[in-house]
């Protein structure tokens, strides 16, 4: 069985996702990365060469070219499930996370950040709030909700794992072997 963590930017989908893949003996991956790699430069690089319409084929792209994985955990761009059918597509993959944070920590850790090109330039909180809503009810899809608001790391990641254990059991999948 594979994971896959979807959410907003810096809703702390890497730092959460790597906890979960340590306490399960997963491989972690993550799709900017995998896509970093593939073309040869950053994700900021890509759009503002080529635009994010061409970022969100490649991501697209990437999840239909992946092999069959088993045990990974998967984290996602946050923009990823904003194309038609990509959801669908991670649901045949692995069983879908949204992890859930709240509007006020996700501005407080965007307010520095240099690297991410969704949201530079303009009004923070105004491009958060209208990114939030157009993306709320697609990361509302998942199969799984977890709210990682006021939670640390470790107490989100527990979470993760006691509800994929009542989710996947109910898959027919074997039961997960987690480490505290
Ligand atoms: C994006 C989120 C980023 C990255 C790209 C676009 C988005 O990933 O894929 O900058 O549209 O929300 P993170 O969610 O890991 O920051």
């Amino acid at each position: 069985m594979n994971l896959i963590l979807v959410g907003f930017m810096a809703s702390g989908k890497s730092s959460i996702g790597k906890r979960l893949a340590r306490r399960l003996g997963y491989r972690f991956v993550d799709t900017d990365q995998l896509i970093e790699s593939e073309i040869g430069c950053s994700v900021a690089e890509i759009f503002s060469i080529q635009g994010e319409a061409y970022f969100r084929e490649l991501e697209t792209r990437l999840l239909r070219n992946l092999p069959n994985l088993q045990n990974y955990l998967i984290a996602t761009g946050g923009g990823l499930i904003t194309t038609a059918g990509n959801m669908d597509l991670l649901k045949k993959i692995g069983v879908v996370i949204f992890l859930n944070a709240e509007r006020s920590e996700i501005i407080e850790r965007l307010q520095r950040d240099t690297r991410r090109p969704m949201v530079q330039g303009g009004d923070l909180e105004q491009r958060v709030d209208d990114l939030l809503g157009a993306r709320l009810p697609l990361y509302s899809e998942a199969d799984i909700v977890v709210d990682t608001g006021g939670k640390t790391v470790n107490q989100t990641a527990s979470e993760v794992l006691k509800h994929v254990a009542g989710y996947s059991g109910g898959r027919g999948n074997p039961p997960l072997q987690a480490q505290s």
